[in-house]
């Protein structure tokens, strides 16, 4: 009894786990590469290699995928609205999830 207990206990966590793995947007792939090709009119603003000179607009080469990530998808809906962030609203409009998690990586990699 004790050990079917504990059976079902390790099974659960096993399932648990496996949904916060799913629902980790690290664990969601993006193409660095594809992103790349993608980053010309974010350089702009961010320059081309991420490491935005100009003081006001932050740096992003090198940041979290994850984070990258979330914050893009914040602009694309219009969630981070404050101060600055409507600059970031019309470049990201138009593009798919994929195009957002290729972005992420992409910039993900680039040296800080
Ligand atoms: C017109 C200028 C401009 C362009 C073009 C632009 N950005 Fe931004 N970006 C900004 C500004 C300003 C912020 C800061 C917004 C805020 O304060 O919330 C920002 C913030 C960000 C952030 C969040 C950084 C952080 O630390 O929270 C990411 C990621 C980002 N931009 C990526 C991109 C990508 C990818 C593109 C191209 C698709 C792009 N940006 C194009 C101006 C721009």
């Amino acid at each position: 009894m004790r050990a079917a207990f504990a059976l079902a206990c390790v099974a659960w966590v096993g399932v648990a786990w496996v949904g916060v793995a799913m629902a980790d947007p690290a664990a969601e792939a993006g193409d660095p590469e594809r992103g790349y090709r993608l980053s010309t009119p974010c350089a702009s603003c961010h320059d081309g290699d991420g490491r935005t000179r100009y003081g006001l607009y932050p740096r992003i080469a090198g940041q979290h995928y994850a984070y990258l990530l979330s914050a893009l998808r914040e602009f694309r809906t219009k969630e981070r609205h404050q101060a600055f962030a409507f600059q970031m609203w019309d470049p990201v409009r138009d593009l798919s999830d994929q195009d957002l998690r290729d972005l992420a990586a992409y910039y993900a990699r680039l040296p800080w």
